[in-house]
């Protein structure tokens, strides 16, 4: 199958496309019907499917020849660990780590949250969950108590898994601390929190609800995987939506495996056999997606890397992963690789390296700069390809199919669909737009299986922020453009959502937290440009009347709230003091234009603004603070 015909297939006969990819996988039973509308009208996938994606991972790879096969290395630079586990011991470990989720009264259906760094019992008890049914909730360990918090009473897990502790670079962070402050916060009590003991730092367990994972795995037997529907959640994963409140993106078990799997083949040309690497975190949809579920769902060995692309010990950590484990596809961030070129811009590590068995490498995240596209491409001497998705989407919608034929690659651009994703540029008023043009990106319905059915438990909320803005079409909160060959160009947000890092976050969230200080009278939030980061946030701040606070005592101050509710990992490091912000006549704050004057980009004055002189005003302070492109030296 050529692009050309796969795409026009899965655009035109969705169904009959559809039902081939999901004979890729195993059923228990095969669905009755391939898409479905549910009572709201929205699309479902592969109804009366019966499935279970633990058994896809693990047991089915067991009964075909691959009991032997490495599934999964662990390899962490910070703890000096290379473990590796096949397929066999994967699976008795999952099925006797589900038994002890069984004993604490986990059924089908039941939520857990896992709150754990990058060690293989964070993905044990993620498919261990998916072995019982459950639905697992990982939350990225860099969050703070209160993001925590915030998850435990929307998603009131039966339990909580977690680790004594995290290492970033040479810091031990202990969570035991984190989970108890979220939990006193929280309104939902889980009924037990099970925590996996690190040499590093012990967890003082203090009740009986508090268990320590590998005593109490002594006592219990293995579980075996229990069928599920096609539509039942395999998880919840929460992410940075446009206010306080995340969103909690459900994936389902049948949708997402079909996805999982064709994916692999199709956009990352891997197969049964070969290494798979996604330098990610689990609490990621990224990690989710290609550091667990489609490469063991297609037979392949994956990696779990516990450490940065720098410092761990040195810039030249990715490339001895890759010879030493002989990978074939990776997976990173464009940040990752401007971290590396910055400390290592000749390749001189680089060149201590045999990477020989690397195909691709493939970059998602955030927009892939063609500077370092160039960079990357000159020093591995293999295709490197952007490609564009979301938590959504949970997989790829626009890429470069390196398993359908690799076509011409354009830098700055993440190429075109892939099939099953009708994707358009609208203008404000609902008109496709023509080439060139840029508007939103949004995707005619229906999605591709595999992308979020609705939201955990709002499915108003899924309505209003997708599917409301354009009658019959997904909005993506991403803008951009296309060429005349199809090729989408992704130039960033069109809501409050930054990417700091690869690491979406709201900036609505930091204006609120900004806001509830008993200084301030009004703020906004913005993301600038960040040579490194791709983005980082930078608040201006108008103090009420009266008081009395400096410039360094506020912005210390908010730095802190920002760190103790989001997490260091926002990177929240500018609060600037002025005196009013810049609004139109009808009070609205103009956010964009802040962020036009700190990048250096030109912009057009709207016409509908209050006061234009205030834009030198915000000129000049950012200048004084120093805040803007001018000033980034990466
Ligand atoms: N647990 C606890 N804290 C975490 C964390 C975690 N899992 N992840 C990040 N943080 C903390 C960091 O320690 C840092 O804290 P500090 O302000 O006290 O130093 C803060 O959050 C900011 O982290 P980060 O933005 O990652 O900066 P850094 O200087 O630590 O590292 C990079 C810079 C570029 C090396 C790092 O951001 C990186 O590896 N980026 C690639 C990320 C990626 O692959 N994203 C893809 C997601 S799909
Ligand atoms: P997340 O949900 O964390 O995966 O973040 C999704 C957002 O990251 C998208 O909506 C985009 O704004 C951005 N993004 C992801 N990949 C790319 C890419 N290849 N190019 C441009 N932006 C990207």
């Amino acid at each position: 199958m050529t692009y050309k015909n796969e795409f026009q297939t899965s655009i035109e006969k969705p169904e009959i496309f559809w039902e081939q990819k999901a004979k890729d996988i195993t059923w228990f039973t095969f669905p009755e019907k391939i898409l479905s509308k549910n009572e709201n009208g929205f699309y479902r996938w592969f109804e009366g499917g019966k499935l279970n994606t633990s058994y896809l991972c693990l047991d089915y790879h067991v009964e075909n020849g691959r009991a032997e096969q490495i599934a999964l290395i662990y390899d962490s630079p910070v703890t000096n660990t290379i473990q590796k586990f096949t397929y066999q011991e994967l699976k008795n470990k999952v099925a006797l780590f589900a038994g002890l989720l069984a004993s604490k009264g986990v059924t089908k259906g039941d939520t857990v949250i896992i709150y754990m760094p990058m060690i293989p019992e964070a993905v044990i008890a993620m498919l261990a969950c998916a072995r019982l049914g459950a639905i697992h909730s990982v939350v990225f360990g860099g969050f703070a108590a209160h993001e925590l918090a915030i998850r435990i009473d929307d998603a009131k897990p039966k339990l909580i898994l977690s680790a004594s502790c995290g290492i970033e670079f040479d810091r031990v962070i202990p969570y035991k601390p984190l989970i108890d402050a979220a939990l006193m916060e929280a309104e939902f009590e889980p009924d037990f929190h099970i925590v996996l003991q690190r040499p590093m730092k012990l967890a003082e367990l203090e009740s009986e609800k508090e268990i320590d994972w590998n005593q109490a795995l002594l006592s219990v037997e293995p579980h075996s995987y229990v069928p599920v529907d096609a539509h039942d959640p395999l998880y919840l994963l929460y992410t940075s939506g446009t206010t306080g409140k995340p969103k909690g993106i459900i994936r389902d078990n049948g949708g997402h495996a079909v996805a999982m799997k064709y994916s692999l083949t199709s956009v990352y040309d891997t197969h049964a056999g070969e290494v798979f690497w996604a330098a990610s975190d689990i609490g990621w949809a990224v990690g989710h997606s290609y550091i667990v579920y489609a490469p063991l769902i297609s037979g392949c060995t994956t990696i779990l890397f516990e450490g940065k692309p720098i410092r761990t010990p040195d810039a030249g950590t990715f490339w001895r992963i890759i010879e030493q484990h002989r990978v074939k596809t990776f997976f990173t961030a464009p940040t990752a690789i401007r971290a590396i070129k910055k400390e290592d811009s000749e390749g001189k590590l680089f060149a201590n390296y045999d990477l020989s068995s690397l195909k691709y490498l493939f970059l998602a995240g955030e927009r892939c700069d063609p500077s370092t596209y160039e960079w990357v491409k000159d020093l591995l001497q293999v295709p490197v390809i952007d490609h564009w998705w979301q938590t959504e989407s949970g997989s790829p919608m626009l890429a470069n199919m390196a398993g359908l034929g690799l076509k011409t690659v354009k830098p700055g651009s993440s190429s075109t669909p892939v099939p099953g994703y009708d994707i358009q540029i609208m203008g404000e008023d609902g008109q496709i737009l023509d080439t060139h043009q840029e508007g939103y990106v949004v995707i005619k319905l229906p999605l591709g299986p595999g992308c979020l059915p609705s939201l955990w438990k709002d499915d108003e909320r899924f309505q209003k922020s997708y599917l409301s803005r354009f009658e019959g079409y997904y909005l993506t909160g991403d803008g951009g453009y296309k060429d005349e060959e199809n090729y989408f160009y992704i130039m960033g947000r069109v809501d409050d959502v930054i990417n700091v890092s690869g690491h979406r976050l709201s900036t609505g969230e930091m204006e609120e937290i900004v806001a509830a200080d008993p200084a301030v009278a009004e703020c906004a939030v913005v993301g600038i440009a960040d040579k490194l980061r791709g983005q980082r946030p930078v608040a201006l701040v108008v103090l009420k009347d009266g008081k009395d606070i400096s410039q360094a005592e506020i912005e210390k101050q908010l730095i802190q709230s920002v760190r103790d509710k989001i997490g260091a990992v926002a990177y929240f490091k500018s609060a600037i003091l002025v005196k009013r912000l810049p609004k139109t006549r009808s009070g609205k704050i103009l956010r964009k234009i802040i962020r036009n004057i700190a990048d250096g980009v030109h912009f057009e004055i709207p016409s509908t603004i209050d006061d234009p002189k205030i834009l030198d005003e915000i000129r000049e302070v950012l200048r004084e603070n120093k805040i803007g492109s001018e000033f980034d030296d990466g």
